[in-house]
């Protein structure tokens, strides 16, 4: 049983799923346009219509099945979802004279779907257009200062719609509003990460049915978390860790040491010269991270051969990147970085591929991480790229730069630990820029190199805020940088969103 997320472009559809697996209700994302036996192939208990970019009075709009509207399971629509049932429903819904993008104060005249919510309580808007006519005998259940419809019901209360988005933190009582549709739609409230664990320990065990397994651990926590699982579940396995030099301080020797004592089979290749021999010359970002993804491919490739023979490769892919894969109803996203991940390894080497977190999102496999004993140093660690420093060293990623960043981002991810920072961003990093400015030191000239720091706070990685951190913590990291890494002479710090900017600076 789930609630299905049809999704009809929204940035926030994913935010919803996640919203509803915190209530313990299992969700899944698919497509608006997909077919009613798609849908019905999920086991729906209740289906909710995502937000989107899109106008419902346009011709070419996407639009779920028709037939979706005749089942007798609870539909709620968000923004352009509840434009849809409007629409389906013979009301109307009109663009708006200017874009409504905000915060707004919601007065609830009456509901189900407000229970436990203040009468006046603050919401997120994010839309161009808005109903301005209902159908008979549905009604109005909130409205806001600027908007007379902003919540709807059907007479029999089978479908709802809300024009602001609950998901979004903005919406201070949403997860409240998302529980209540829960309850009313009486959707089974029992997904839990003990639960999503038992699952995967069964589906592996099921799929490689005694065969022997092999995948790359990077270090970070979905690939460590793999490993456990593969070892609670009993799999015949070996894991293989690429060094390729480009890993923070002292990440190899943490790896090798949690992971190779909880039982997991460990091979790690040093392959740090044949990195920087396939980076050396390469100032170009793309150009680069394609080097280290060939590379990775070939060292890969060369330690399996001398392991034996495998079935399966096991790999962490996680949710949002199959609801990413299966395409979502609005425009592709343009390819903006090629992400390293050791995609393409399976058509050269013959693989079945193993996925047990495919359904899973990045917190989920971190409760289940814990579950499996990976010590919290890797289990709460940040987002770390597959192509290393070496995208954080702007320009060619040279040994000797590399090793100074190195040092200095060990200097700031130490200092953030030390002030108790480190979990209230969602991943921090150093930047090395090939640039140098001038400065003293006694009564010295010094020409350093220009380093740049980034926080960032995120929900998952797709859009970030710089994070506002303490300025006194920022003046105890530039001295400490400039002291301890001599040859950086300035240190700034990042205050740009993404967007416009990414995270990484290459
Ligand atoms: P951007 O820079 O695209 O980064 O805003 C978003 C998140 O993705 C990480 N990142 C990567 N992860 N391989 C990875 O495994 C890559 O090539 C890669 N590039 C960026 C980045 O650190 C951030 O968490």
């Amino acid at each position: 049983m789930s609630v299905v997320v049809l999704d009809f472009g929204s940035q926030y559809t994913r935010l919803i799923a996640r919203r509803l697996r915190e209530l313990a209700a299992f969700s899944l994302v698919m497509p608006g346009t997909s077919s009613l036996e798609g849908i019905l192939g999920a086991n729906p208990e209740a289906i909710i219509l995502s937000g989107g970019p899109r106008s419902v009075f346009e011709s070419s709009s996407p639009r779920p099945d028709r037939r979706l509207f005749d089942l007798d399971v609870p539909i709620l629509g968000i923004c352009y979802g509840m434009h849809l049932l409007v629409q389906q429903a013979g009301g109307a819904v009109r663009p708006v004279p200017h874009r409504s993008y905000g915060r707004s104060v919601l007065s609830t005249q009456t509901g189900f779907l407000f229970d436990g919510i203040p009468e006046r309580s603050e919401v997120w808007m994010s839309h161009g257009d808005a109903v301005t006519e209902l159908a008979a005998s549905w009604r109005v259940i909130a409205s806001s200062t600027e908007n007379p419809i902003v919540a709807i019901a059907s007479p029999d209360n089978r479908r709802v719609g809300v024009q602001f988005h609950p998901e979004v933190v903005h919406t201070p009582h949403g997860q409240r509003l998302l529980a209540n549709f829960l309850d009313h739609a009486g959707v089974a409230r029992t997904w839990s990460p003990e639960h999503a664990l038992d699952r995967a320990i069964a589906d592996v065990r099921e799929a490689t049915a005694g065969s022997r397994t092999l995948l790359a651990v990077s270090g970070g926590v979905d690939s460590s978390a793999l490993a456990l699982l593969l070892v609670r579940a009993g799999i015949d396995h070996a894991a293989v860790f690429v060094d390729h030099g480009l890993l923070r301080h002292g990440e190899r020797v943490e790896v090798e040491r949690s992971l190779t004592g909880l039982g997991v089979s460990l091979h790690v290749v040093d392959a740090r010269d044949r990195f920087f021999l396939a980076l050396s010359g390469i100032t170009d970002p793309e150009a680069k991270r394609k080097a280290i993804g060939r590379e990775f491919i070939d060292v890969f490739r060369e330690k399996a051969r001398t392991m034996g023979t495998f079935r399966f490769l096991a790999q962490g892919t996680l949710y949002p990147d199959v609801i990413e894969s299966a395409g979502s109803t609005s425009a592709s996203a343009a390819n903006i970085k090629s992400h390293h991940n050791v995609g393409g390894l399976p058509e050269e080497l013959g693989f079945e591929l193993l996925e047990p977190f495919r359904l899973l999102f990045k917190d989920e496999v971190r409760e289940i991480a814990g579950l499996l004993g990976l010590p919290d140093s890797i289990r709460l660690r940040h987002p770390f790229p597959g192509p290393g420093l070496a995208i954080r060293v702007l320009g060619e990623a040279s040994p000797e730069m590399v090793a100074i960043l190195r040092r200095a981002d060990d200097v700031f991810i130490r200092c953030l630990r030390e002030w108790a920072l480190y979990d209230d961003v969602w991943q921090a990093l150093a930047t090395l820029t090939p640039l140098r400015s001038v400065g003293v030191a006694g009564d010295d000239r010094r020409y350093g190199l220009v380093l740049g720091l980034r926080a960032v706070t995120s929900v998952d990685g797709m859009t970030a805020d710089w994070a506002k951190l303490p300025h006194d913590f920022l003046d105890d990291v530039a001295q400490k940088i400039t002291r301890q890494v001599p040859e950086i002479g300035r240190v700034v710090y990042d205050i740009t969103s993404k967007p416009p900017a990414t995270i990484e600076w290459e």
